[in-house]
């Protein structure tokens, strides 16, 4: 096994492997497996058709698969270890609930593209934590989606469906079979991820370019920063969020927010804008997604001139206060890590991911990474919460097969 194979908690192709013959009584076909991420900036505008910059991370979920006769079969080690089982060529949304939804749902989404789809024996394994922002449910997603496209084959005399394909068929399976209404940007980092390399997607256009990140080379990390807050009341805000953004596009009289002026958007607060009540509120929802496309294109353009990435670090800082004050996504201990990073000697910081919890990154001096995360959790401590998980992420590759 060579280390490369080996993703930084240990979770190993053929550790998967040896849990699918244990599971299943014979040898997987092989194992194929999709990356988490995080977002350098870009947020909350995935679904106002802006721009993102998100990287993938080495940790991945590491699926071990084989067609198998008479009904699907899936077994997540990273649920205990329980088995939940579906039939691929009927399934439809609402017959399988909880974590398996994930599978199911690609397998539908295949299905309903007119993709050919087969049942399958399925080990799931990985070490994408759940539930820390870090999109793990896109890992899963995206792995199953390469290993059924392998396995299924493509239907007689047509390709084989791209990886911008793919992530839009691991999205379908998010949106509308397992309801979580989210944009498109956790399936196509997932997909498209590259080693060294940021991931820049304009969501109109799905068009990708990929814009290199040399960390290392510059003396820095890019800290992430597990805050384990508890997540409260996500769901819903998520979606509110989305119906805000909505509206204010339609009282602009424009397709999306992507295409508003900061000019536009100040007239949403004006009498006989139509917003009523809501006018305040919808002027700096949409206020955060128009600056937050500009900081984007900021950083993109910075990182192409090839400057030094610590010059971004501002953009990265005023992204979480639109967060915090316009978008109000943030909650305390997002903010209150984003600021002690900064005043530990960050270069900028700021939540990733959707908010309401998960995590924050911070980009700093590599000789100061511990400095920064020791700064944290000592004003952790001081409010009485538990110490924040922290490791570096460094871009790595999207998904694939591994053996
Ligand atoms: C979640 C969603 C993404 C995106 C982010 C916010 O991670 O899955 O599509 O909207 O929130 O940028």
């Amino acid at each position: 096994m060579s280390a490369e194979a080996v993703s930084p908690e240990g979770v190993t192709p053929g550790g998967v492997a040896t849990e699918f013959v244990a599971a299943f009584g014979h040898e997987p076909v092989g194992v194929w497996a999709a990356p988490g991420r995080v977002n350098l900036i870009g947020e909350h505008t995935d679904y106002n058709d802006g721009f993102v910059l998100p990287l993938a991370l080495p940790l991945r979920t590491l699926v071990a698969a084989r067609p198998a006769g008479g009904g699907s079969a899936v077994t997540s080690l990273r649920e205990a270890g329980e088995t939940v089982r579906f039939d691929a060529a009927t399934v439809v949304p609402g017959d399988v609930p909880g974590w398996a939804a994930y599978v199911a749902g690609v397998v539908w989404a295949f299905r309903e593209a007119g993709l050919p789809v087969l049942d399958l024996e399925l080990l799931v394994d990985g070490d994408v934590p759940v539930g820390a922002g870090l999109s793990s449910s896109a890992a899963l997603e995206c792995a199953v989606a390469v290993a059924l496209t392998e396995l299924a084959g493509p239907p007689p005399g047509v390709s084989r469906p791209g990886r911008t394909e793919l992530a839009r068929l691991a999205r379908r399976a998010e949106n509308d079979f397992v309801g979580a209404p989210t944009g498109g940007m956790d399936q196509m980092v997932s997909l498209h991820g590259e080693a060294g390399r940021l991931v820049f997607l304009d969501t109109r256009t799905d068009g990708i370019e990929h814009i290199a990140f040399d960390l290392a080379g510059h003396d820095l990390d890019l800290l992430v920063l597990d805050t384990r807050a508890p997540h409260a009341l996500v769901d819903g805000q998520y979606g509110a969020r989305r119906a805000d953004c909505a509206r204010a596009a339609e009282l602009l009289g424009v397709p999306a927010l992507r295409d508003a002026t900061l000019a536009d958007v100040e007239r949403l607060d004006d009498e006989g804008s139509g917003a009523g009540p809501d006018g305040d509120r919808l002027r700096r929802r949409a206020r955060h997604v128009v600056t937050e496309d500009a900081r984007v294109l900021g950083v993109v353009g910075m990182l192409k001139a090839g400057n030094d990435p610590r010059a971004i670090g501002p953009l990265l800082t005023a992204s979480h206060a639109s967060l915090r004050d316009d978008f109000e996504v943030t909650v305390p201990h997002l903010d209150v890590a984003a600021d002690a990073a900064v005043a530990a000697g960050a270069y900028g910081a700021r939540m990733t991911g959707g908010g309401f919890g998960g995590c924050v990154i911070a980009l700093c001096d590599r000789d100061r990474t511990a400095a920064v995360t020791e700064a944290v959790t000592e004003v952790y401590a001081a409010h009485g919460w538990q110490p924040p998980v922290a490791f570096p992420a460094v871009p790595s590759e999207g998904a694939r097969r591994l053996t």
